[in-house]
């Protein structure tokens, strides 16, 4: 007799359905796995058999094969084991084999029967739930499956035990809750910074129209501390937007305890991270930081310390926002980001600074921005100085504005952009950085003096088309920030200003 069990195999952040098929039949004794599984899905078969053991369970003499269909489809990681042992415990007669057959089965074993914790059981309870299967995963993975909704049935058992007493009847599993991490709180605020008004408005602009930005200067001048604190001002994540973060951070397995928060995610890889921690990929197809910042913002401190191969690999996410992973196999996986950079005008850190030379003149400059090529620039939207602060700045007494004020004017813009793509009957869009070339062109027209001041900028600075229309795109957050109907030549004046900002910059536009 053949027993089945569902499971999924993980490809990008989509489960797909894999049947386990196990078969006990006369034979050489032993255990068989086959259907393409990787090397921690082939140890699957010591852990099932001392898992099995340790319950209670002997295996009978015979032989057992286990075969993972379709048989095409690559199988990687430990989440097998479970649905393995559960098939064989159904081929012997262990628990009811018609009971599983409303199940999607997750999980790793532990030698002594419990059941680990793994990776990704929220995109398998939204992939059970659409199959209208119910889901049964590790105790430790519950309150994350939970989140895929109420009418899912999940079990989140600690052992095999467990599992076989709550189809015998003995012993019911209740349904996990689903947990929620406690609110934001103790961010960073901008309150804290001293002067830097232009750094905060460069901030803001790019927080209210989900725009790149990048801030150049000298050490010690805010840079790091400016982009710890958009955080504190970006607007939370809407319910769709969450669950798709989640989804990614559940595959990567960043859920600490299955806990979700409608915090936008902020990545900040340290620069020595390679192109696989950036982009995903690798040994084992796994989300990279651009993935995990999904919705949210990418930080990359110290720009040009970066591998620029590992940069360039970037412009394909911030372009379409999507990470193509090459691993065992190609994988995509999404990732709509913000990129925040961060940056000394050169090694030194001092070229362009008042009454500072650089010690090693102009090259130093020169070579330290060669670094960051020309197409992840031309990604820029909004490109800041950030000087030192000034004596004046730091002794004057009280704060600035408190991140909380800010947070509501941004919030602001972006419920009219929100509004405004509705209208259009793109509901999906969500800020002005996202809209594709046509719709900006459309709800970004300048009034005549605006069209004007663009035709010229746009011909003496040689703006790129991609330029261009990024300069659009600032143009409408600026016009939206002051709720003006129509983009006019104040608002293209500040955006060309980001778009050329920083003469430091001779790689810009
Ligand atoms: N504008 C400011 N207001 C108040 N404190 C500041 C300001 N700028 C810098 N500081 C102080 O200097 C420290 C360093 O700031 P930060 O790390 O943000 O500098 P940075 O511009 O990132 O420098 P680097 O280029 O070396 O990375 C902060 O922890 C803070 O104490
Ligand atoms: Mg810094």
């Amino acid at each position: 007799m053949v027993a089945r069990v569902s499971t999924v195999a993980f490809q990008g952040i989509e489960g797909v359905p894999v049947d386990v098929q196990v078969m006990v039949a006369p034979g050489k004794v032993g255990i068989q796995i086959v259907g393409l599984p990787d090397k921690a899905v082939a140890e699957s078969r010591e852990r099932v058999q001392a898992a099995l053991h340790a319950s209670g369970l002997a295996l009978p003499a015979k032989r057992v094969t286990v075969n993972l269909a379709p048989a095409d489809l690559p199988k990687e990681g430990s989440h097998f084991d479970l649905a393995i042992a559960l098939g064989l415990m159904a081929a012997l007669g262990a628990v009811p084999a018609d009971a599983l057959s409303g199940y999607v089965v997750i999980g790793e074993l532990n030698l002594d029967g419990t059941i680990a914790a793994v990776a990704g059981a929220l995109p398998a309870a939204i992939g059970a739930n659409a199959l209208g299967k119910g889901l049964i995963c590790p105790a430790e993975s519950g309150p994350e499956a939970a989140w895929a909704g109420s009418e899912t049935d999940i079990l989140a058992p600690r052992s095999l035990i467990a599992v076989a007493n709550h189809f015998r009847g003995t012993q019911v599993l209740s349904r996990p809750e689903p947990a929620v991490r406690a609110a934001a709180e103790g961010l960073p605020d901008l309150a804290d910074i001293k002067g830097q008004e232009s750094a905060k408005r460069a901030l803001e602009v790019a927080a209210a129209g989900n725009h790149n930005l990048l801030m150049v200067g000298p050490p010690g001048s805010g840079k790091s501390m400016l982009a710890a604190r958009l955080p504190s001002i970006l607007p939370p994540l809407s319910p769709a937007e969450l669950l798709e973060v989640s989804m990614i951070h559940s595959i990567a397995g960043q859920l600490p305890g299955g806990k979700l928060s409608d915090r936008r995610p902020f990545r900040a890889p340290h620069h020595s991270a390679t192109m696989a921690a950036l982009i995903g990929g690798g040994f084992r197809a796994k989300p990279g930081e651009a993935s995990l910042a999904h919705n949210g913002v990418l930080f990359l401190d110290e720009l040009p310390e970066f591998a620029p191969q590992a940069l360039d690999a970037l412009r394909q996410p911030l372009e379409t926002a999507t990470c193509i992973a090459r691993a065992n196999h190609r994988v995509t996986y999404p990732a709509a980001i913000q990129l925040i950079a961060a940056m000394n005008p050169c090694r030194c850190g001092m070229a362009g600074e008042p009454g500072r030379s650089c010690a090693r003149g102009p090259r130093c400059m020169a070579d330290y921005q060669a670094r960051i090529s020309g197409p992840l620039m031309d990604r820029i939207d909004i490109r800041v100085d950030v000087p030192a602060v000034s004596a004046a700045d730091l002794i004057r007494p009280g704060t600035s504005e408190p991140s909380a004020a800010v947070a509501r004017r941004v919030a602001r813009a972006r419920e009219l952009q929100r509004d405004r793509f509705a209208g259009l009957g793109r509901p999906e869009l969500t800020s002005n950085a996202r809209s594709s070339t046509t719709m900006i062109e459309k709800i970004a027209e300048p009034d005549a003096a605006g069209l004007q001041l663009l035709r010229d900028a746009a011909e003496k600075m040689k703006f790129s088309a991609r330029g261009y229309h990024r300069v659009l795109k600032v143009a409408r957050t600026l016009a939206d920030l002051d709720a003006a109907p129509t983009v006019g030549r104040i608002h293209l004046a500040e955006a060309i200003s980001y778009r050329v900002a920083g003469e430091r910059l001779p790689a810009a536009a």
